[in-house]
């Protein structure tokens, strides 16, 4: 075979690798709705197909480059408990375009609970029958049919209870399997079914259903978090896992097993900690900030922490989800 041959052939078979996992949308090639300009972020009612509380609503943040013939990726960013998906759109920053200047951000908004705040299923506080695993099905389903998406980048973040849905979307047998990463941020992670009485958070069992492995999960927490403590224990009647104890277990999910490189960042102020070796390394990946409550970390003040911290989660958020795709 002669070089220019070869050189072909290899071309034809790294494309064909290449365009095996892109996946379009339905919706590419069709135009942006009348009312939802490009980069800008656009609030609506959304009735889900199934379940007892079908009246739901999102915000979504349309890129300012968006071109219906290119697919991009889509990016779920769920608040926390008595929170709204306004203040995660301030919170989370997805919709910063210096921080994703390409994909879709869409904030989701949580039905009341049982003591009236809104929430996510999967939290002690949650509404029985509430199905918000089905209304991130239906969401994804109606996104794929009305805008360009590569759907092998689907991602899920989230603040506090909205981290913790994050846990409970990377365990559910089928959105596992649509969502390519997970960004929990403060995540409280609880373990349904246990009790505060009987809590013991480094060892209590975390069982899970994850249609897929391995998962790719990017975990952020304070040490000074009162709300959802670094340690786990009690909470709302449930019980908290430590959050290493819940990071390790992913990664032995996941296949990596416990072993992790510490890398000291900040004058020590902030440990990241990543499990696997070689092109998995940084699959599991967790940052421990020395000092910091229950916050989503921002090096300029934000609704949660009015000092700022030593770094901004999202951009790392983002680099980690451009390096994991389905
Ligand atoms: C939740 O909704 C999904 C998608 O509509 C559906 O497949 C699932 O059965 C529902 N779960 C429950 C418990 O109703
Ligand atoms: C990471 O590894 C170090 C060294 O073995 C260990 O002390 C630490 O507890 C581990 N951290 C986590 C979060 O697993």
């Amino acid at each position: 075979m002669t070089a220019s041959r070869l050189t072909a052939l290899l071309f034809i078979v790294s494309t064909l690798l290449g365009s095996s996992h892109a996946a379009r949308s339905a919706g590419c090639g069709k135009s942006l709705p009348a009312q939802q300009p490009a980069g800008q972020t656009y609030q609506t009612a959304f009735t889900q197909s199934k379940g007892t509380s079908p009246s739901r609503t999102y915000r979504i943040h349309i890129p300012s480059n968006y071109d219906e013939n290119t697919a991009v990726p889509l990016i779920f960013s769920f608040h926390g408990h008595a929170q709204t998906s306004k203040c995660q759109e301030e919170l989370s920053q997805f919709s910063n375009e210096a921080f994703n200047p390409n994909a879709f951000a869409v904030y989701p908004q949580g039905i009341d609970g049982t003591d009236g705040e809104s929430s996510w299923q999967g939290a002690p506080y949650a509404k029985s029958g509430v199905n918000d695993t089905g209304y991130v099905q239906d969401m994804i389903n109606h996104f794929n049919d009305i805008y360009c998406i590569e759907t092998t980048q689907i991602y899920a973040a989230g603040k506090s209870n909205g981290g913790g849905f994050c846990g409970t979307l990377a365990c559910d047998s089928s959105l596992s399997k649509q969502i390519a990463a997970f960004a929990p941020v403060s995540g409280a992670f609880y373990v349904p079914g246990s009790s505060s009485d009987a809590c013991a958070p480094t060892t209590i069992a975390l069982t899970c259903n994850a249609g897929r492995s391995p998962i790719p999960i990017i975990e952020f927490h304070g040490s000074a978090d009162t709300t959802v403590p670094y340690g786990g224990g009690g909470s709302h009647d449930q019980c908290l896992p430590t959050i290493p104890h819940w990071v390790r277990e992913w990664s032995t999910r996941d296949g990596y097993g416990l072993t992790n490189k510490t890398t000291n960042l900040y004058n020590n102020q902030v440990q990241k900690y990543e499990y696997a070796s070689g092109s998995a390394f940084g699959t599991v990946t967790h940052y421990l900030t020395q000092g910091l409550g229950h916050a989503w970390p921002s090096t300029s003040p934000n609704s949660d922490n009015s000092a700022g911290t030593y770094f901004n989660a999202t951009p790392l958020i983002m680099q980690f989800f451009g390096s994991h795709t389905l």
